[in-house]
Formats: C-alpha cells, structure tokens, sequence
C-alpha cells in the first residue's frame, strides 16, 4: 500500500507566523464537574472577585484561579494534580507570541505533562507536538492534535512506532544515529513513502544542569556529533526514502543560562552552512527544549531574552523555526494538593506524613529536586521544622526536607511546581492508584482524570492457571 506523503504538505499549514485564529472555546466542555466556587464553600467570606490566573492567596486560601483548593479537596479527594487553565494559555501564548513574524512551530514536549485535556488545550492554541514514543502519538491523535505539527525524538525508535508516525503524516523524524537512519530508510521503503528527517546533532557543550537531564555533551547517549553528521546528512540526501529536512539538538533540562543555548546554535547553524554550500537544502532549524523555571530561588532565562537570541542567531536566515519546549509551559501550572495524615517526631526530626508519595511525584526522590510546599490554610501559631513524607516504605519517600510550617492532621498543602514531570512520572508502587487530576478553569473545576480503582490495579495481571492445568 502507498500511502501519500503527508508531511510533505502537512509543513505548509502547519507553521506559524501569528497567532490569530485561536479558537479554545468548546474544547473542555466534555465531562465537566461544577465545584462549588470559593463564595458558595463561605458564604461568610467575602470573596472578592478574584485577579487570581493561577495560584494565589484568597481570603487566607490557597485557590487555583477563582477555586478554592479545599473545595476541590472535598470534591475529588486527595492526593490531587489541580492545573491552572489560565496559567496553561498564558504560557504557550507567551513562548508563541515572542516569535511573532517569523514562521516558526512550538512543538509542546509532551513528555513533561502528557494528560489528554492539556494536549487538547494545546492544540487548541495552535501547538505542535515533541513525541519520544508510539504512547505519545496516540495521546496527540486521541487528544486532537494535528499529527502533522508532530516531530518525533528520541534514540530508539521501534519499527512499529516508525511505521505509526510515517502512516500519521508526521513533520519529521529527529534522527539519532547512523543505524537508525538504516531502520527508518528500510521501514520507510516498504511502505513505499519517504521519510522527513532532520538530524539531532550534539553539539559538546554543558548546559550546567542536573547530570541526568543534561543531554548535549559528548559522552551523552544523545544525536549525532557535529564531525560525523556532515557525513551522515550527505548519505541521508542520497537515500530515495529519506527526504532531508531539518537539524534539531536538546542539550538539556531546566537550563537557566543562554550562554550555552548560543553555543550550542552556532555549531548547529555553521553546520547547516556546510550543507547549504553542498547543496543540502536544510529548511527548518529546531532549538529543542530545556528551558528552566523557579522552583526555588533559581533565575529563570526571560522568554523575551531567549527570542531576542535566537532572533539575532537567525538575522538573515531562511530556515523556519521549530522549538520543543516542556518544563516551561507546564511546571508552574500545576500543584499536587495533599492532605496530612499524621504528624509524628523522631528524635529531633518531625515528620508530617501526608497522603502523596514518591509514587506520584518521584522528583525530589530521584533528582534531590526541591519544590515549594505551602498550606493550603496557614495558621497563625508557631510554625516548626517538618519533614514532608509519604506512607510508602522507603526512607527516600519524600516530597520535601526541613520545611518550616505551621499544620497539624488533616491540613491540606500544595506541593508547587508540579505541572511538569509529576504526574508524568507517577507509578503504582507499593500498589498506590494513581492520583486523580483537575483542570481549574475560573470558579470551574473539570475532572481531567479520574483517581484509578483498586480494581484497575489488577486489571492485566492474572493468577497462575488451576492447579490441575500447570
Ligand atoms: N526535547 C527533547 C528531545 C527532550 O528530550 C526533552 C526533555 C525536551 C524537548 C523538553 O525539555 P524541557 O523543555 O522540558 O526541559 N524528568 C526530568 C526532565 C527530563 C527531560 C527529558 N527531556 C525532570 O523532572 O526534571
């Protein structure tokens, strides 16, 4: 069977110049849950209309937009993801719009928050996708999303989730190595189309970032370096199933500095250089992802800085713009809403055992990363040192370390920071069901996920067969 070459005229709509014909209206409206607003849970309150867009103070209450998170705790019941709507659009506007004027696609790295109504608020806005898996194409297609806004990264690409993207007309193949070019050019040939590629190029440079999220240096499992891709490219140009399109590079997570973005972009573009003088037409350039937020007292790179940049590395330049933001359209977005069940102390240690755990949110286990905690209601005596734990039975269950709050059993806290790699990243250890998750929307609050069941946690497994037939 032949299938058509949808990517080739997918590129065409599929870029950006302005953002004019946004449309999100009627895309939530499928399985909403009314939550009582915070005027309706206190009648007493005077609640002023709040300026609240993401997470802020009301009346002495931490709300998510124009909803009180305790509502949203009695409502759907804890450990909870709550999202801001707001804070969702304000980042992907923000991103999209400092790039105006010039054709560029904001392919949202969907790995950091993959829930179906955050893509669908994407698309939506106009996003394109980052993908690293089979799952995450299906996630984009059944959340709406335009395949052909898709970009496909990672370095070990099954044949069967080749076959998935090129069948789906997706914009390009981020290409890791010499061997898979060969799977993909063989994959790509049986089905008798040709494949979109450009090649992740690792550029050497550190991007000053936790060891396990930084992806540029040479020793990384990650791209193709610099010398050997010149080779790679002129082979590619020559393969019939292999249309060459673009360079890409992600040299790492949570990076706060532009000095090793520009470093990075100069050995990428001198090599596009190259080939253009070889006549190896590169039409679109992708910066990759990994731009940092606060998460606690580190100082984010403006948006306004990083397009400044890439603006000035671009004077003159004919390529188009593809960028695979994660982090920094989602972790500020989101709060994981626990409550405490037991305070205890340990000689000098005190511990307040809430009911989230590594399971959900296994950053601070994994990485040592740092989120704020905050209570939901703070009281007004002494505060005291805590430790934030979960009930699961390792000593590396914790959300968070030496905290000074005021609370007692049964207190709510919100766990900042928490829209991207939180639920992410959550399993079912110690046969926890995964936490539910909410997406506030003004006074609304929409079910976005529910909490899964017991029954869901054995849902694959079997026993072993009767006795008799083993
Ligand atoms: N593009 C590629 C090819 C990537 O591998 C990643 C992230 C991104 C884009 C998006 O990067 P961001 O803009 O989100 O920094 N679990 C870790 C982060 C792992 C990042 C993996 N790759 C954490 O919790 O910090």
């Amino acid at each position: 069977m032949r299938h058509q070459g949808a990517a080739s005229a997918a590129a065409e709509g599929a870029w950006r110049t302005v953002d004019s014909d946004d449309d999100e209206s009627g895309d939530a409206a499928r399985d909403d849950v009314a939550c009582p607003s915070a005027a309706e849970l206190d009648r007493n309150a005077v609640t002023p209309a709040s300026s609240v867009r993401g997470f802020g103070y009301v009346d002495g209450e931490l709300h998510a937009e124009r909803t009180a998170l305790s509502a949203i705790a009695q409502r759907f019941g804890t450990p909870c993801y709550v999202y801001s709507r707001a804070t969702l659009t304000d980042a992907f506007r923000e991103f999209d719009a400092a790039f105006d004027g010039i054709p560029h696609l904001v392919c949202y790295a969907m790995k950091a928050n993959p829930t179906l109504a955050i893509l669908d608020l994407f698309a939506s806005l106009g996003s394109g996708f980052d993908i690293v898996s089979g799952g995450e194409l299906a996630r984009v297609q059944a959340a709406g999303g335009d395949p052909r806004k898709v970009v496909f990264s990672g370095v070990g690409k099954s044949d069967a989730e080749m076959e998935a993207g090129l069948a789906a007309g997706i914009l390009c193949f981020n290409v890791e190595s010499p061997a898979e070019l060969d799977h993909l050019a063989a994959v790509a040939s049986r089905m008798g189309m040709r494949a979109p590629i450009s090649f992740r190029v690792n550029p050497d440079v550190d991007p000053r970032t936790h060891p396990y999220i930084a992806t540029g240096l040479r020793e990384s499992k990650f791209g193709v370096d610099t010398d050997s891709a010149y080779a790679l490219y002129r082979r590619a140009a020559a393969m019939p199933s292999i249309d060459v399109r673009g360079i890409d590079m992600h040299i790492g997570s949570q990076i706060t500095e532009l000095a090793p973005y520009r470093e990075a972009a100069v050995k990428m573009l001198s090599l596009v250089d190259a080939l253009t003088a070889e006549r190896i037409a590169i039409s679109h350039v992708d910066f990759g992802g990994g731009l940092g937020t606060r998460y606690r007292d580190e100082a984010p790179v403006a948006i306004g800085d990083y397009a400044a940049m890439v603006r000035e590395l671009m004077r003159g330049r004919k390529e188009h713009l593809l960028f695979e933001p994660g982090r920094r359209l989602v972790a500020d977005a989101g709060v994981l809403l626990t409550r405490v069940r037991v305070v205890k102390a340990a000689g000098e240690r005190r511990f307040a055992v809430v009911d989230a755990a590594m399971n959900d949110l296994l950053r601070p286990a994994l990485y040592g990363a740092w989120h704020a905690v905050d209570a939901v209601r703070p009281r007004s005596q002494d505060a005291a040192r805590y430790d934030i734990v979960g009930p699961i039975c390792e000593s590396g269950d914790f959300l968070a370390h030496e905290r000074m709050l005021a609370l007692a059993e049964g207190d709510l806290l919100a766990v900042r920071s928490a829209g991207a790699y939180a639920m992410a990243m959550s399993s079912n250890y110690n046969a926890r069901p995964r936490a539910c998750e909410v997406l506030v929307d003004g006074d609304v609050a929409h079910l976005i996920r529910r909490r899964e069941t017991l029954a869901e946690l054995i849902a694959h497994e079997t026993r072993l067969p009767p006795r008799s037939a083993r």
